[in-house]
């Protein structure tokens, strides 16, 4: 199993302390940190914005992979490039134009990531693939953390994997949802780069968190 990217979810650490939580799970070895941004809406959560990731920026030097759960998205997206985001990651579904969204977030000299819900199919990167720098495969229906992960979407890696290589592109692709050391395997076997975790996490607590991505990586 090629080693694998762990970003972390914040979504499951313990919101009254976050900047601790923060700086314990980069410490523990996270390589990114995913921060899951809802607004009640689109999704049917609501977490946190703007001001917050600004917030928790001073607590990491690892990229922060914010993945914008948020209909529409281009109304705030300078906010949260002024956040210091370094991923923006949203979904296609969120407006009309997801290729002049990427193209804003690349000229801010982000990242550029693209979202597909479970019932989104691969074909919607047809037009976007060589721009964007991340897909993030929803392995949920995005909104909750706990859930289980729906096998069906290893195919949709796969397909994408085999894109990113047939276009020898940069294209991380990264998997969220219901993702443990379990789940962990199938999903890197098929081509995945990238594992967001946030159940798996941060279970434990902080003297856990080293071994729990250890565990994600397969180290154990
Ligand atoms: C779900 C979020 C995920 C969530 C994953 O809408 O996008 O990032 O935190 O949580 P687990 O790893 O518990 O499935
Ligand atoms: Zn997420």
């Amino acid at each position: 199993m090629a080693r694998p990217i762990i970003s972390p979810s914040i979504l499951s650490a313990d919101f009254a302390k976050l900047g601790e939580e923060v700086r314990a799970i980069d410490a523990a070895g996270a390589d990114w940190i995913h921060v899951d941004v809802m607004d009640g809406h689109f999704v049917p959560n609501l977490t946190i914005g703007p001001a917050v990731i600004k917030a928790l920026r001073p607590h990491s030097a690892k990229p922060f992979d914010v993945h914008l759960m948020i209909e529409p998205v281009d109304p705030l997206l300078d906010a949260f490039i002024d956040a210091g985001c370094d991923h923006i990651i949203f979904h296609p579904e969120a407006g009309p134009h997801a290729h002049r969204t990427v193209q804003r977030i690349r000229a801010a000299g982000r990242k550029a990531g693209i979202a597909l819900n479970p019932a989104t199919p691969a074909k919607m990167l047809d037009y976007l693939l060589e721009e964007i720098d991340l897909v993030l495969v929803m392995s949920v229906n995005p909104g909750f953390g706990g859930q289980k992960f729906i096998a069906s979407q290893l195919r949709k890696i796969e397909a994408i994997a085999n894109q990113v290589a047939k276009k020898d592109l940069v294209v991380d692709i990264e998997v969220d949802g219901g993702i443990d050391p379990v789940t962990a395997p199938a999903v890197i076997d098929s081509g995945a780069t990238a594992l967001v975790a946030g159940t798996a996490a941060f279970r434990g607590g902080p003297s856990e968190y080293a071994a729990n991505i250890a565990a994600l990586r397969g180290e154990e």
